[in-house]
């Protein structure tokens, strides 16, 4: 996992992901449902490169992130002087005070790979969030992504940043042999001049959830589901879910 998101990767990651995912669409998303449940003040884990972050703290949110790649956590600052940035695991972190709500954003919860990882980091999230605080997070559904990789599946995207050009051709499988996971294989191209170079390759396994598994792990850790929401992504079917904190 790490590979992918340090030693210079994370700026690859951040020029490519603008193209990938609509971050005014995302930082709406999130504002309906905070404004929905009254929340002003918000954790981001996953934070990445601060691309969703720059939307709240605009919005003068009471706005933190927290990553796990000290790269991702020092591309983001930069960026963003402004922010409040930190390096941390969702599966042990404390903040130095509670928070209204959590979203674990850009289907960051794919590196939840075992029920103790989700155990971990729901009741780290817990005692993180203020009584009756709100937790919002998107998740990989298997249940329709898996069939469309199921057999395997090349993947190719295009995307354009500050007048480069960069590909990435990817190979999924389903890897069931723990869990819903899929072993992910990509490579990435910049091309220049009519000319293609490879500039990074990843070899990642990754999680997807069916909604039965969230909905019993977040009761087992005193969470109250409020909504599960469709919320299709650039390459996944994904689901959203926001859940209550029971004090
Ligand atoms: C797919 S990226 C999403 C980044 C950002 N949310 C976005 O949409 O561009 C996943 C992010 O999760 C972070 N991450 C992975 N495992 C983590 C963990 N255990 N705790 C905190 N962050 C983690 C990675 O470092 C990476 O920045």
């Amino acid at each position: 996992m790490q590979s992918l998101y340090s030693n210079g990767f994370e700026k690859i990651y951040d020029a490519m992901y603008q193209t990938f995912i609509n971050y005014t669409d995302e930082y709406l998303f999130y504002n309906t449902l905070l404004k929905k449940y009254n929340k002003n003040s918000v954790l981001e884990i996953g934070s990445g490169t601060g691309n969703l972050a720059k939307h709240f703290i605009d919005n003068n949110f009471n706005y933190q992130g927290l990553d796990y790649s000290q790269d991702m956590v020092d591309l983001s600052s930069s960026k963003l002087p402004k922010g409040h940035f930190k390096q941390g695991d969702m599966r042990d972190f404390k903040l130095n005070n509670t928070v209204a709500s959590i979203i674990i954003t850009g289907r960051s919860t794919s590196y939840l790979l075992s029920n103790l990882d989700v155990t971990n980091a729901l009741q780290s999230i817990y005692l993180n969030l203020d009584d009756n605080g709100i937790l919002c997070f998107d998740f990989i559904d298997a249940n329709r992504f898996f069939k469309m990789i199921k057999d395997g599946k090349h993947i190719h995207h295009a995307a354009s940043f500050n007048n480069n050009q960069y590909t990435r051709d990817s190979y999924l499988n389903t890897n069931t042999s723990n869990n819903f996971m899929f072993d992910w294989d990509s490579k990435y191209f910049l091309i220049k001049q009519n000319k293609k170079t490879l500039i990074a390759e990843d070899k990642s396994e990754v999680r997807a959830f069916i909604k039965n598994e969230w909905k019993l792990l977040l009761h087992l850790n005193n969470f109250k589901v409020l909504e599960c929401i469709d919320k299709p992504a650039y390459m996944f079917d994904c689901y959203a879910v926001v859940a209550q904190k029971i004090a």
